[in-house]
């Protein structure tokens, strides 16, 4: 045989011996003391910008802080789960427990994710960061559960007595039908009618309801000076947005006041100037002013570029990573679910939204309530923080 053709072949037979070695690998990349994070989001459908921030924000974190803690390699594993299928997120929650040995679940996009883990991670006595999923009772369905994001009645209750404050008297309510909704609704009545103000109609919405015309009419017709909004972040604000200004409730004064990021990235860039003005509560803002926040957004841009922007959702991955690094860190990278949770309890930090605090009798955030005003900085359209409401407890 030609000498060529022998070191070829020897190649060949070298590289098919690695092949099962190589695979093996992918499947288990885990060195046998890793510490493994399970996280669940929505990476598909119409909430995969929910695991998309997540992801982003993990991986700055992880850039920025390296991947060992004590000595024990952190390792990522992203699962697909969807609040609209919680069947779907209880069996990829399953499988991470019992399959992948995770020491710790985080992500949750949607209220009915973390939900549907609730019971495993009770059973499995495994930590769950929750990075978004809002609705108030959620923590009080386990011990298990720290909360990185904020609950709808906290975010909302200041925006009802700010916007009293600001003259609105009589506001329309419209929310998505699911429990979130439900809070956001009845948190923003109550703020709004102890200190004055009058509710003048309301209407839930479908969660997957691609549709606002009937709704957007209805409350042109009622007339008020305000409607307050809750819709999930992303594809629907944006809709709901469109369509407000289209049905002319913005040129009749009807003015806009959203919980959470109504008006994200995408949507600046649809609406533009159309934009200008909207109102809404949140507990971050990419036109954050802090030094924290600046290199975040720096980071951020040099890794995955200026679009989409970083939201709320991937500040709170960031900030829900930073709480595992340090939990892991206390223990000496030896994970007991007891044990993690009470060094979850009292965590304080800066984070890239502002100074923050794990209650230590609630597992929720203490951390700053931004009112923001959609304007012009600089040339570019941002949420711009108007009012602080500092150190804001969930209710
Ligand atoms: C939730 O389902 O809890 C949820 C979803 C999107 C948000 C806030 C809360 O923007």
């Amino acid at each position: 045989m030609p000498k060529h053709k022998f070191i070829w072949r020897a190649l060949l037979a070298a590289a098919l011996a690695l092949l099962p070695l190589a695979s093996a690998a992918a499947a288990e990349p885990a060195p046998a003391n890793a510490i493994k994070v399970g996280l669940l989001a929505p990476f598909s459908g119409p909430f995969a910008d929910f695991g998309d921030q997540f992801m982003k924000g993990v991986e700055i974190y992880m850039q920025e802080h390296g991947d060992t803690v004590a000595g024990h390699k952190i390792v990522v594993l992203k699962r697909d789960a969807n609040g609209v299928d919680p069947a779907q997120t209880k069996r990829q929650a399953q499988a991470l427990l019992t399959r992948d040995h995770v020491q710790f679940l985080a992500g949750f996009g949607l209220t009915p994710d973390a939900l549907a883990t609730g019971p495993l991670g009770t059973e499995a006595k495994v930590p769950m960061v929750i990075m978004n999923a809002a609705t108030g009772f959620i923590t009080a369905k386990s011990p298990y559960f720290v909360r990185f994001s904020f609950t709808l009645a906290q975010l909302v209750t200041p925006l009802g007595q700010w916007a009293v404050q600001n003259g609105l008297k009589n506001v329309y309510i419209a929310v998505s039908d699911y429990a979130p909704g439900y809070e956001a609704e009845k948190a923003f009545d109550k703020a709004f009618t102890a200190a004055g103000g009058h509710i003048v109609g309301s209407v839930h919405i479908p969660l997957l309801n691609p549709e606002f015309a009937p709704y957007v009419q209805r409350i042109k017709d009622a007339k008020p000076q305000a409607v307050f909004l809750f819709l999930p972040t992303g594809q629907q604000p944006t809709a709901f947005v469109r369509q407000y200004i289209q049905f002319g409730l913005r040129k009749a004064g009807i003015k806009l006041l959203g919980a959470t990021e109504i008006i994200d990235d995408q949507a600046l860039g649809m609406l533009g100037d159309d934009a200008l003005g909207v109102i809404s509560t949140q507990v971050y803002s990419y036109a954050h002013p802090s030094a924290l926040n600046r290199k975040y957004v720096s980071d951020w841009k040099k890794r995955f570029g200026a679009h989409p922007q970083p939201d709320f959702m991937s500040v709170a991955a960031y900030d829900g990573m930073a709480a595992i690094y340090a939990v892991v860190k206390r223990l000496h990278g030896i994970i007991d679910g007891d044990k993690a949770m009470a060094a979850f309890k009292g965590l304080k930090f800066e984070s890239p939204r502002g100074p923050i605090e794990v209650d230590p009798a609630t597992r929720e955030m203490i951390e700053n309530i931004y009112i923001r005003r959609v304007e012009r900085v600089n040339g570019e359209l941002v949420n711009k923080e108007i009012v602080t409401f500092p150190a804001v407890k969930a209710p």
